[in-house]
């Protein structure tokens, strides 16, 4: 450790981020940050009441929180203050408890599983497009929610549950928007009934309600699904004891959530930024037409697929649905030439280090084309990490990757999205990013326009 860090606090910010105002944090999380690594550099200090976190925008830094000494750290206190949303669940437990259930969840995400998916997730798309009208005005992001909603309930759940889609929309986007307020998420505990918090536990329960119904379905059926809710109901502890339904519905609440709105929210910024970015859109139309030639995508036309994949990446990098990520320090420990201690919280953000000017050429700009050559080598490990990283990695990462591809593929074959004029897209950064006012955009069917390009061109040459 160089002397002159040794038993220090790096330097950070005086004003806004102390006492009881989170101010200018709560304000805007991603103009705070990106502003934090200006002035600070590679960490800075950060002190509210008396809880000390850093703030690290190092790729090395990052890896050795998430990766080298993983053990010393656990989740974060906004996620821990979530606890009663997803209470014992993969994204929020901890040790031998967490490592058990991972474990059992695994082989739900293996490839080979996984690509057993792909049908289903592109005939749930044709299916909601089948809708959709050249002309017509909607919300992308809602359609994006309700399509990736049924798909996680489908291959994960077998369950069918485009009836409950609506209603665990509404009730997720309420969470949403009360969780993007740190300070009230932070500093009031969920047992205190403010309307707020009795607002949440509503929400909670209405999404309950559908999930306790699936489980008791599957238990009295009995029926081997080969999902992964089977396997979570077939898993027994050494001493024969099976998980209860509060352990089930933990697990499939989180599976529900952190596997729906992060890739819906991952496409409609996709949208958003082909709206804007017409060579991409163009290059990405032809890529699809000459390698589908009209025919619906599977998981073997994937590799085929390479700039719709850079298209993908690209939009993580931009607007990484998790945008942000934090760690408590259970161990003393030392992170960018820092003493760390106990009790102390140390983040870190996508949304900065993507952008991030020593990583990345023209950082602002949308780029799929940057990704063609060995840029993913070529870069830290941690300076591009939408799915987090070491044990605590997203289990649905190849899941979610995949997933957006062939939806985008699936879509983008048959539609144009244009955006509606006058209609703010803007960031809300919550627990994930999300548009929060939606996108709205026009649907433009490819087909009827071309004709109708086709045609006019020909009359045109008529007349010449
Ligand atoms: C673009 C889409 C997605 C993004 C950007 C994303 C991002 C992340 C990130 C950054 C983490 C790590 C959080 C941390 O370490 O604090 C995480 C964890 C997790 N994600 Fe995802 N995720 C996506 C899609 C999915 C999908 C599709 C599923 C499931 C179907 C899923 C399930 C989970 C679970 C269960 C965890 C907790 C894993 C553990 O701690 O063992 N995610 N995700």
């Amino acid at each position: 450790m160089a002397d002159a860090t040794r038993n220090k606090f790096p330097p950070g910010p005086t004003d806004g981020f102390k006492g009881w105002s989170f101010g200018p944090l709560n304000a805007n999380p991603l103009e705070y940050f990106t502003k934090l690594a200006r002035d600070y550099g590679d960490v800075a200090g950060m002190r509210v009441l008396n809880f000390k976190s850093i703030f690290i925008n190092h790729p090395d830094a990052i890896e050795e929180v998430l990766v080298t000494n993983a053990r010393k750290f656990t989740k974060g206190k906004v996620l821990r203050a979530n606890r009663h949303v997803f209470g014992e669940g993969l994204l929020t437990s901890e040790g031998e408890f967490w490592l058990r259930q991972r474990r059992l969840a695994q082989p739900a995400f293996h490839r080979g599983r996984i690509t057993s998916y792909a049908s289903t997730m592109v005939e749930y798309t044709q299916r909601l497009i089948e809708d959709w009208r050249d002309g017509e005005e909607r919300d992308a992001h809602k359609e994006m929610m309700r399509l990736t909603l049924q798909i996680v309930g489908k291959t994960l759940f077998d369950a069918d549950v485009a009836r409950d889609a609506r209603d665990v929309g509404k009730s997720l986007e309420l969470l949403l928007e009360i969780g993007a307020d740190f300070r009230r998420t932070i500093l009031i505990p969920h047992w205190v009934p403010t309307p707020t918090n009795l607002r949440v536990k509503r929400e909670v329960a209405q999404i309950e309600k559908i999930l306790y119904r699936i489980i008791a379905e599957r238990r009295a059926s009995g029926r081997d699904a080969g999902d992964l809710l089977s396997m979570l109901l077939a898993a027994q502890d050494e001493d024969g004891s099976r998980m209860t339904d509060k352990q089930l519905r933990d697990e499939t609440i989180t599976l529900f959530l952190a596997g729906h709105e992060t890739t819906a929210s991952t496409l409609s910024w996709t949208w958003w930024l082909l709206a804007q970015n017409p060579a991409v859109e163009a290059k990405l139309h032809a890529e699809l037409d000459s390698v589908l030639g009209g025919r619906p995508p599977s998981f073997d036309d994937l590799p085929r697929l390479a700039y719709t994949g850079h298209v993908i990446t690209e939009s993580l990098r931009l607007y990484p649905a998790a945008w942000g990520m934090a760690r408590l320090v259970v161990e003393d420990h030392e992170v960018a030439g820092y003493p760390v201690t106990k009790g102390m919280g140390v983040a870190m953000a996508q949304w900065v280090v993507h952008r991030d000017p020593r990583w990345y050429d023209t950082p602002e700009k949308f780029l799929p084309e940057r990704w063609e050559g060995d840029l993913l080598k070529r870069l830290p490990r941690f300076a591009y990490f939408p799915f987090g990283g070491g044990p605590r990695q997203c289990i649905g990462n190849s899941f979610a990757l995949m997933e957006a591809a062939l939806l985008l593929a699936t879509i983008a074959q048959k539609f144009r999205l244009r955006l509606v004029a006058n209609h703010p897209v803007v960031p809300l950064a919550s627990i994930t990013l999300r548009p929060r006012h939606g996108v709205r955009v026009l649907l433009e069917s490819r087909q009827q326009r071309g004709l109708r390009d086709n045609s006019i061109s020909a009359q045109s040459a008529v007349a010449d």
